[in-house]
């Protein structure tokens, strides 16, 4: 983990509201895994004060080196609508990789990816990483949900070999209607699978969660929280842990991913 300046590359709309910001960086990125995040601090004037946190959308490789991240936001607020604004050349400040990782062990032969709006950064560079995978996978299936079809983004980017995307709208205006849980519920209905991976909403998490104890499948998943510091100093990120002496842990150095499991939902 390094604080550097970084320099935009590029900052474009995505989606009606959502951006994909790609930052050069110094160093320090070789080994960042999916699932990680970067504090990035929003305009130099210090306004507003904190650094925000975002959820790794991939690496930027030049000749066999990292040189660069991508993340992926949505303008909800003060911060991200100052970031929608940062033009090409313009200097960020950013603290990372932090936090942990997805894990998607050897023996996992059928995975699942589950992604919901702004969920979808670490499921996508965790499939993009999954191709340099020794051995592959028998299957993936990635289910993305959004509320309408603007809420769907990159996902001419999960259409990787072996993989099967399953995309569900709330409004039915692309893909399947309703939540993205029910596809997954269908799906396993009719089969099963190894593990599987989520990152979105809090209520689609524990949806998730739900379905994948119910049917004793292993479950990682990548949760948001407030966060002001990134680095387990201001106590603002804790979630409740089953069975653990404190009962909380740090969403920032314990987490973000999680396995399901462990979490009081
Ligand atoms: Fe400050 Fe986690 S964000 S302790």
């Amino acid at each position: 983990m390094m604080i550097q300046e970084t320099t935009v590359l590029w900052n474009r709309m995505a989606a009606k509201g959502y951006y994909r910001l790609g930052l050069a960086i110094s160093g320090g990125f070789d080994h960042a895994q999916p699932g990680q995040f970067v504090m990035v601090r929003v305009g130099s004037d210090n306004q507003p004060l904190l650094r925000r946190p975002f959820s790794l959308l991939g690496l930027i490789r030049e000749e066999g080196r990292v040189s660069g991240i991508e993340i992926l936001f949505k303008v909800v607020g003060q911060g991200t609508e100052k970031l929608a604004g940062c033009r090409k050349g313009e200097r960020l400040s950013v603290i990372g990789p932090l936090g942990n990782a997805f894990l998607v062990p050897d023996t996992c032969r059928q995975l699942i990816l589950v992604a919901g709006g702004v969920g979808v950064p670490p499921i996508r560079f965790l499939a993009q990483s999954l191709l340099e995978r020794e051995g592959g996978l028998d299957r993936c299936v990635v289910f993305i949900g959004g509320r309408t079809r603007d809420d769907l983004v990159c996902i001419s980017e999960f259409d990787l070999p072996g993989f099967l995307l399953d995309i569900s709208t709330d409004d039915g205006s692309q893909g399947n209607p309703g939540v993205v849980t029910h596809s997954l519920e269908k799906a396993l209905d009719a089969g099963t699978a190894d593990l599987i991976c989520a990152c979105g909403p809090p209520a689609m998490l524990k949806a998730v969660a739900a379905i994948a104890m119910a049917r004793d499948i292993d479950c990682q998943v990548s949760i948001e929280a407030m966060m002001a510091c990134g680095m387990g100093a201001c106590l603002g990120c804790a979630v409740r842990i089953r069975g653990d002496d404190t009962g909380y842990r740090h969403v920032c150095m314990d987490g973000p991913v999680f396995d399901a499991r462990q979490l009081v939902w």
